[in-house]
């Protein structure tokens, strides 16, 4: 692979013939490197609820009755009038050796106008949504002497609005899946509600699984919440990093992310505990995360659990090592293979018969947390089989550039590091301007998995970021902006990068970590203005990186050009509290488009977005007129900035222009 060297280019004031104000100075006489065209991904774990509670649409908490091997977490019993009901968990009647617990619903009175039995609180509710239709499917048995009917509704906290109803009958000694679609009417929305299942007669009844999913994301079975999936593919992302972060490796050897545990119907997904202390049910398993990235037009970047888990426990390189590696290799075959392997097959019979593109394997995640020296040996191990298997693909190291060279994987050549950065707003600010830029072009490739700034004096592992608002503030956003735009100028380099965490449930008890970037609910999302500035960066990448050099400012920023349509995006960051006139010069070029459109994110830094005002700091884009190769440019202050010009072929003349230059004429939002 070829590897080329930027330089910053070090133009003087003098030689610009530029007057007292700062100048940001664009070459592009010439490209200097290619842009990554993968620089832009997401990576995901299921943390603060990402999964279930998010984008994972089951609406049912505790829908297989498991969280809680003491009590039926989440289920309440629901009496009225006279009618009397009792709940228990019967890991005496499992409906199989998957879903190994059942709950027991015991109705001693009840009648029409008295129903009794249960009722789920959902994931801090259920999303109540006009002319809307769920569908449920119950897995049940009942005693000999009843039958039915069951009702299911979706009803409000208090009992007495009725969203949406309806009844199935015909339960048995034997287990049975019931589909019921429910479907509301004219109700304004809201998430203040609860999902019942009522008996009107006396009768016991076993429940094996009880699921409830509204409308997906392209209509899938087991899908995805669509406002979150629009957020996302909003993003523009190229790679989706799975399934982890810590989530990948669990506390323990035995509650990592087992990847064959999660395929097939949810009937055969007992689910498992997460590291971020709840119970992960394994719906969004293996093929979902793969169908996400299909449906986010996204590559797959695959972490395989590489033999070390959270705390501490690590699976010695040699045969202890070996059915890891298998289940590795089992699970790129799942991934890519085709369907006359075994489990490319598997994967065709779980209905996805065309296999993923996949490039990149991550080997770990972390690992240079484990003391015990142990991962040099493991990722040998693993790297050379996935390389006798399948030398194509890209092996990613998880010790990555942000670790002393010292500890850097020697054992192989690892194609690709992974490196992590949660830094302060202040740290980012003053690393970005020289990050990468003394860097190995002949090295491995860089992956930065895991990035985000913090605006608090704590970082987010601390504890008191708990007190914190989940999502960051426009101070933040800045901070994130300078590194992105320090990756862009070294992205021939930098191939793929991703901030994290990406989602937060903010509902109390939600949430383990801060900052995230996208903050939700049962019902509403909004961005944090990090996720804007994400949106505006990623939005306008050209395929060429051009040198830039910005002098006597605080002002960090960077330059790309699309070499099929000529045009050329800056970036510019401006993270102080007063507002900054550039020079910029755009140089070795000979004519501009007069017209250019100026993408802000800008406002007091202690403002961001939340549930109650979701849309307080917003990009607002505008029209630039009368832009020259060098033209003023007025940054407001706090502001991110994405410039759009056109290079205009020499031989097409550029329109007259007059007034003064760079002047905003028109604005909106
Ligand atoms: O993003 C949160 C956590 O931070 C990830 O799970 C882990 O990889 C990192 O330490």
């Amino acid at each position: 692979m070829k590897k080329l060297l930027i330089f910053s280019i070090c133009f003087t004031p003098a030689v610009l013939g530029l007057g007292a104000e700062p100048a940001f100075t664009v070459d592009a006489s010439h490209a200097a490197g290619k842009v990554s065209p993968t620089l832009y991904g997401l990576m995901t774990e299921e943390i603060n609820h990402s999964y279930d509670g998010g984008l994972y649409a089951e609406l049912i908490q505790n829908r297989a009755f498991l969280d809680d091997p003491k009590t039926p977490a989440h289920w309440s019993v629901v009496q009225d009038g006279d009618s009397a009901a009792t709940m228990a968990l019967d890991p005496a009647n499992p409906f199989n050796d998957k879903l190994s617990m059942s709950l027991r619903l015991t109705v001693s009175r009840a009648e029409k106008q008295h129903p009794a039995g249960l009722a789920n609180s959902g994931y801090w509710g259920f999303p109540v949504k006009p002319r809307t239709k769920y569908h449920a499917s119950i897995v049940a048995r009942a005693d000999a002497t009843f039958s039915g009917p069951v009702t299911v509704a979706l009803v409000s906290d208090d009992g007495r609005k009725i969203y949406a109803t309806e009844h199935f009958s015909g339960l048995t000694a034997d287990w049975k899946k019931f589909e019921v679609t429910l479907k509301t009417g004219r109700v304004a929305p809201t998430a203040n509600a609860r999902f019942v299942i009522t008996l009107d007669q006396p009768g016991t009844v076993w429940f094996g699984l009880v699921s409830l999913f509204p409308p997906t994301w392209d209509n899938q079975p087991n899908g995805f919440r669509q406002d979150l999936m629009q957020m996302l593919v909003d993003l523009n992302p190229k790679f989706l990093r799975f399934p982890g972060g810590n989530y990948v490796e669990g506390n323990t050897v035995e509650t990592r992310f087992d990847w064959k545990k999660t395929i097939g119907p949810i009937e055969q997904r007992h689910g498992h505990p997460c590291p971020w202390g709840y119970r992960s049910t394994d719906g969004l398993g293996l093929l979902e995360f793969l169908e996400w990235c299909e449906d986010m037009k996204a590559e797959p970047v695959l972490a395989v659990y590489a033999g070390y888990s959270l705390r501490g426990a690590h699976v010695n390189p040699g045969p202890d090592l070996e059915p890891f590696v298998q289940d590795a290799l089992d699970e790129i075959e799942y991934v890519s293979g085709d369907t006359n392997t075994k489990w490319g097959a598997q994967r065709a019979s779980d209905g996805h018969p065309a296999p993923f593109n996949l490039h990149y394997v991550e080997i770990g995640n972390e690992d240079w947390f484990d003391k015990s020296g142990s991962y040099a040996g493991r990722f040998a191990q693993f790297y050379d089989a996935i390389k006798a298997k399948y030398p194509q693909l890209k092996t990613i190291s998880t010790v990555g550039d942000d670790q002393p060279a010292h500890s850097l994987v020697r054992s192989r050549n690892p194609d690709v590091i992974d490196g992590h950065y949660y830094r302060s707003v202040d740290e980012f600010l003053r690393m970005s301007p020289g990050y990468a830029k003394g860097y190995d072009r002949n090295g491995p490739e860089i992956f930065v998995g895991e990035w985000a700034a913090y605006e608090t004096s704590f970082p987010p592992w601390d504890n008191r970021s708990r007190q914190e608002p989940p999502t960051p503030d426009l101070r933040a956003a800045l901070g994130d902006s300078v590194f992105m735009a320090a990756m862009e100028r070294n992205s021939d380099l930098i191939k793929m990068q991703c901030y994290a965490p990406l989602l937060v449930n903010v509902n109390p008890g939600g949430r383990q970590w801060r900052p995230d970037l996208i903050g939700f609910n049962a019902i509403s999302a909004y961005g944090s203005p990090s996720y804007y500035a994400i949106q505006m960066f990623s939005g306008n990448l050209g395929d060429e990186i051009l040198a830039t050099a910005s002098l006597e400012t605080a002002v960090q920023g960077c330059a790309t050009r699309d070499s099929r349509t000529g045009e050329i995006f800056l970036k510019l960051v401006n993270p102080q509290a007063t507002p900054e006139t550039l020079k910029i010069d755009i140089q070795g070029i000979t004519s501009i488009a007069s017209k250019a459109v100026a993408v802000t994110l800008a406002g007091d830094p202690d403002d961001s977005n939340s549930m109650a005002q979701p849309r307080k700091v917003v990009p607002v884009t505008a029209t630039v007129r009368h832009v020259r190769p060098q033209f003023d440019y007025a940054m407001p202050p706090h502001s991110i900035v994405v410039l759009k010009l056109t290079e205009l072929h020499p031989a097409i003349p550029a329109p007259q222009q007059s007034g003064r230059d760079g002047r905003i004429e028109s604005s909106h939002s």
